[in-house]
């Protein structure tokens, strides 16, 4: 997908056509709806968002009721801290993500499509409509595209703001004009979405790799990466490494390769050595350094869904979103953890007790022991909080605000305990003194 990120002017029209563009689109209208869905269930995509849910599979749902339209939405809210290759895909090359649009849209017999887009992205709204412009100005968008008798109008529609508006169904209500709080499920979206009305929702990255899927056939995509995790994947790496940014990784490499090798983030800043890592974005489960590399069979961990999860919550992770945070032996896990909870506790829609008080809790209680005042009964009271967030909300955020709460105590509680023995000797603690995650207690989940 990043093939062309690099050459100069890829973002116009002109450029992007010269070096391809478009070319699935070309092959799409050739084929029936239909056949594109087979195309996609072939090559294994999984949902880039988060969850990971198979594309196909979803595209397949979608009812399909006669005299009623149907929709796709594509979501470019992007806000999970430690995610932005989204903002990286739309800046550099948003004719990719236009042309993917053009021929989900087709497969799924949309004839209007949004792209719902963070709020604070406002300077790629331009971006993307000046793209839209430039597509509809060679055929591509707009009626009879290509004189296949296919119509297609695309809008963007930018967000206010709001983490929670990454859900696809508060998408959905905000993207209907109203406040973003997420739906009760069922109905599911593919049946009752926008306006009512059979929609599909997908990130910016799915219906991106939906272009190579059609150029190259489901079954070549298919043979990329390993089992179940077909393709490649945008992972955006911040944190202590020598090589911050957005790589495409085939997924097949080993997350010893992607931290340490020059051709992905080139090792820990500074020579210092590696503590924890988040590899999927805020929400997924932190693993302390001696359970990023090896899983907790021994067995070399990939960059893959499901090497990524062995383990479950005890010893494992997710790939999440790909939003790959790496810590260095000086960073603090309990105000890393501290400061997750804040943004969960910010961004807490309100509809549901559980996550709505917990998270102001969590922030809390752990406000007070990374500033001195906790107290020995902190923990366990962190511990009882976020279980009773945990599969009692109406929408994951309460997961993934109990997730991070879950794992640092898991994997770090000596941290937490020595804030509490050692109150405001943090700072001291974090630059001056060398303890590392070699040998962590395991804490089933
Ligand atoms: C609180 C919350 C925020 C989310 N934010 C995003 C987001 O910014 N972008 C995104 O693609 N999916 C986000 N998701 C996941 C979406 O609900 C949905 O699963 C996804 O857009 C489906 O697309 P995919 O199948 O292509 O991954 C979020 C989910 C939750 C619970």
């Amino acid at each position: 997908m990043l093939a062309n990120d690099r050459i100069p002017g890829i973002e116009t029209y002109d450029v992007y056509r010269k070096h391809g563009g478009y070319a699935s689109v070309e092959k799409a209208l050739k084929m029936t709806p239909d056949e594109i869905v087979q195309e996609v269930q072939k090559s294994g995509l999984r949902g880039r968002g988060g969850a990971g849910f198979p594309t196909g599979m979803k595209w397949s749902f979608l009812a399909k009721p006669e005299g009623i339209p149907r929709y796709l939405v594509c979501n470019a809210d992007e806000s999970e801290p430690g995610t932005f290759k989204d903002r990286y895909l739309m800046e550099k090359i948003p004719h990719l993500l236009i042309e993917g649009m053009i021929a989900s849209s087709y497969a799924l017999g949309a004839n209007t499509s949004y792209i719902y887009i963070r709020g604070e992205y406002m300077w790629i709204v331009g971006i993307l409509e000046k793209a839209i412009a430039e597509a509809k100005a060679a055929g591509f968008l707009g009626k009879n595209i290509l004189n296949s008798g296919y119509n297609l109008e695309l809008y963007v529609n930018p967000g206010g703001g709001a983490y929670i508006c990454g859900e696809e169904t508060a998408l959905l209500e905000s993207l209907e004009g109203k406040r973003g709080n997420p739906r009760m499920k069922p109905p599911f979206p593919a049946v009752k979405g926008l306006w009512q009305s059979p929609t599909v929702v997908n990130n910016v990255e799915t219906i991106a790799a939906v272009v190579p899927i059609i150029n190259m056939t489901g079954d070549e995509y298919a043979k990329l990466g390993i089992g179940k995790s077909t393709g490649t994947k945008l992972i955006s790496a911040s944190g202590n490494i020598n090589k911050p940014g957005v790589y495409e990784i085939e997924m097949n490499i080993s997350v010893e390769e992607f931290v340490m090798s020059d051709e992905y983030c080139g090792g820990i800043k500074r020579g210092k050595r590696l503590k924890a890592c988040v590899p999927g974005g805020s929400s997924v489960p932190i693993l302390p350094a001696n359970l990023l590399f090896k899983t907790a069979k021994g067995e070399q961990r990939m960059m893959t869904y499901e090497s990524l999860s062995d383990g479950g919550f005890a010893t494992g992770s997710m790939l999440g979103s790909g939003g790959f945070i790496v810590y260095d032996e000086d960073q603090c896990i309990v105000r890393n953890t501290w400061n997750f909870s804040r943004f969960y506790h910010h961004e807490s829609c309100g509809q549901c007790s559980p996550c709505r008080e917990g998270t102001g809790w969590m922030e809390k209680i752990l406000h007070r022991i990374e500033y001195g005042h906790g107290t020995a009964q902190d923990i366990d009271l962190l511990w009882d909080i976020q279980r009773k967030i945990e599969g009692n909300t109406i929408c994951p955020l309460g997961d993934a605000a109990a997730w991070p709460v879950a794992a640092a105590i898991r994997h770090f509680r000596d941290e937490f305990e020595w804030h509490i023995k050692n109150p405001k000797e943090c700072m001291e603690r974090n630059y001056g003194l060398a303890k590392y995650a070699d040998e962590r207690e395991i804490i089933p989940a």
